[in-house]
């Protein structure tokens, strides 16, 4: 994460910087005269709410990268950059390479609706300014051919490239009103530095994404190649993982918690890689010395996920997901509320399968059967909440839902 903290440090200067800038001001300011004063008063006011602006977009963007999205961070920045210009209209478009196109990631004020405009570099005021890496403003976008909205709309019109060392990755487009402060002066100044700190956190996210599906491809190949070798739960993984999606969204699980638990169902097995095959396909009970061996692949696959930071809950899901809810589980013997609720999503979806699939000493449960097992096991093996919203899922959606 050598980028994110050297973004990081060098917002620190950039803040240090300001807040010096600030008390030398103030002490010079001593000695202009009144009239001065108030101008200054104002710029230094402008540039306080600056500051406060960009420590905002910094704690949303930078420290909690990867957990907000680019539309929700795409938000906080037209807050900010429309509460620095006076304005209530704007939009970020971002540049998407696999369209070739710039797409509007956040909007304002919100229509709900899906976003259709798509530009081309050059296309339009938005276009021209991303094309060229310059500031575009007009004073009547109405009577300009370049202004593509739908709408027409008298209001002065400012498109401003965001840059990430000189080269544009998307465009800020903000829209003054009645009472919007002037497009020209020092506010488009600060405007500009607002552009870039939310062009390096863009970028930043960017990244992190592309990081993120790296290591969640290379861990799904492990997933796959764990299923491959164990021959009875061919596919279990991607199951399981659907299953756990549908059943987060269910128990309306807070969206990054309900990811979390996607994967921990995708990859609770993992550790199996780590068990002899012989274990994993005999085709009937296993000895006692077996079954300890196989015991091992909670905390195997622990060890599998932890170094990866951004798997970190999983790698708990993943180590409690054998625990009983009345504590009789494996491998801590952890009771109730203490185990990780994904651990207990992914043990009733677990059972499940393992109950419907066929096995090399006994064919697959009937439907009836699983849940007369489920049932019983709500409150002992499993949290009778899950079991519950298992259940009624399955009720409406039936055997496969997925
Ligand atoms: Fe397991």
């Amino acid at each position: 994460m050598l980028i994110l903290e050297s973004v990081a440090l060098a917002f620190a200067f950039l803040m240090s910087l300001f807040t010096f800038m600030r008390l030398f001001s103030r002490h010079s300011n001593r000695q202009t005269t009144a009239k001065n004063n108030s101008a200054d008063v104002l710029g230094w006011e402008k540039l306080d709410q600056l500051l406060d602006m960009l420590s905002t977009l910094q704690e949303e963007g930078v420290s909690y990268s990867g957990l907000v999205s680019r539309e929700d961070f795409g938000k906080a920045v037209l807050k900010a950059s429309c509460r620095l210009m006076n304005c209530e209209r704007g939009s970020i478009m971002l540049w998407e390479e696999s369209g070739g196109h710039l797409k509007i990631v956040a909007a304002i004020p919100e229509t709900g609706k899906p976003q259709t405009l798509f530009l081309k570099p050059g296309e339009g005021i938005a276009g021209e300014a991303f094309s060229k890496a310059q500031t575009i403003f007009i004073e009547d976008p109405s009577s300009d051919p370049r202004y593509l909205s739908s709408q027409n709309h008298a209001h002065p019109f400012l498109s401003m490239p965001l840059l990430i060392q000189s080269k544009p990755i998307g465009v800020l487009n903000l829209h003054a009103t009645g009472n919007a402060a002037p497009f020209k002066d020092h506010n488009a100044k600060f405007l500009k530095i607002l552009a870039s700190e939310a062009a390096i956190t863009f970028h930043n996210l960017e990244l992190f994404e592309r990081l993120e599906t790296f290591y969640l491809e290379m861990v799904k190949t492990l997933a796959r190649a764990v299923d491959s070798k164990d021959h009875y739960t061919h596919e279990h993984s991607d199951r399981a993982s659907s299953r756990a999606k549908r059943l987060a969204k269910a128990l309306d699980l807070d969206p990054v918690y309900a990811r979390y638990v996607e994967y921990a169902a995708l990859l609770h097995d993992i550790g199996k890689i780590g068990i002899d095959e012989a274990i994993l396909n005999k085709p009937g009970k296993l000895t006692a010395e077996e079954y300890e061996e196989m015991k091992k692949h909670p905390l195997i696959g622990h060890q599998i996920l932890a170094p990866v930071k951004f798997l970190g809950p999983v790698a708990q899901m993943v180590l409690h997901h054998q625990e009983w809810y009345d504590g009789r589980g494996y491998p801590s013997g952890l009771k109730g509320e203490k185990i990780p609720l994904g651990s207990r999503i992914v043990a009733v979806i677990d059972a499940w399968d393992a109950m419907t699939s066929d096995r090399p000493y006994r064919k697959a449960l009937g439907r009836e059967k699983a849940i007369a097992e489920l049932q019983k096991g709500a409150g002992t093996q499993f949290d009778p909440a899950v079991v519950a919203a298992f259940l009624k899922i399955e009720a409406e959606e039936g055997l496969a839902f997925k």
